[in-house]
């Protein structure tokens, strides 16, 4: 089973098990999402289901839009009832790395304002602790004309190493959904408290926000390369 099957049979089981009849649903972001999206947009058509759909990007608004689903923001849902996302990496405590496509901050926001947040994602993302499988590190958005002072603190204080993210090798900076920049810090201590860490970075003047989830998800779905699914 390719990749791409085992994202696809952790959506729609989280869909299938998660969205009810008039529920408000947060749309995550990535590439596993859009099959979350699929699946939805089938038991609406099948069983006429009430569905709000919150995005927490301008790619889960498209998505909801094309599938011709109801489109909702907060200001007149601010209660979500269930949000479905994708994560870059899960560790053993259900600590995740998002913003690997960028858009930490709504997903974030989303989240917080979520009764329980559902992680689908291959197995790929699943780990023990967070970096043994997502190299790429934890991506931090960031007020543009703050990134080096700001890349320079995360570095004095916990080492590793810290690139601004571009699209493509000597190009711009990627610009976020919301203006910003985004920096990605390759940590080398995995051993972190990830909720101290997830503080006190979030208190550096010009961080937006930070693609640590500490104490958010309330269960992850994992596609196997067997085709089944693997709960947490
Ligand atoms: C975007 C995200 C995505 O949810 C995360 O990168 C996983 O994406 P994919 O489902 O494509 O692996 O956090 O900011």
């Amino acid at each position: 089973m390719s990749l791409e099957q085992a994202k696809q049979v952790a959506a729609y089981r989280a869909v299938d098990e998660f969205v009810t009849d008039n529920c408000i649903f947060g749309v995550g972001s990535g590439s596993t999402v859009v099959y979350a999206v699929q699946r939805l947009a089938e038991r609406v058509e099948s069983e006429n289901l009430k569905v709000t759909c919150i995005p927490t990007s301008f790619q889960a608004k498209q998505l909801i839009i094309k599938h011709n689903l109801k489109l909702g923001e907060l200001d007149t849902n601010p209660i979500i009832d269930v949000t479905i996302d994708g994560a870059d990496e899960v560790d053993s405590n259900m600590t995740l790395i998002k913003g690997g496509g960028g858009c930490l901050l709504q997903e974030k926001i989303i989240a917080s304002f979520s009764k329980k947040l559902i992680v689908i994602a291959d197995y790929t993302k699943d780990s023990v602790k967070l970096g043994d499988r997502y190299k790429k590190g934890i991506p931090i958005e960031v007020i543009p004309m703050a990134y080096v002072p700001i890349k320079n603190k995360i570095m004095a204080m916990y080492g590793g190493d810290i690139k601004l993210r571009s699209a493509i090798a000597k190009a711009g900076p990627v610009v976020t959904d919301n203006g910003n920049f985004i920096l990605d810090w390759v940590f080398t201590n995995q051993d972190l408290d990830w909720e101290k860490v997830n503080a006190a970075i979030k208190m550096i003047p010009g961080v937006v926000e930070i693609g640590l989830f500490v104490k958010m998800c309330h269960k992850a779905y994992f596609g196997q390369p067997e085709g089944n699914v693997v709960e947490r």
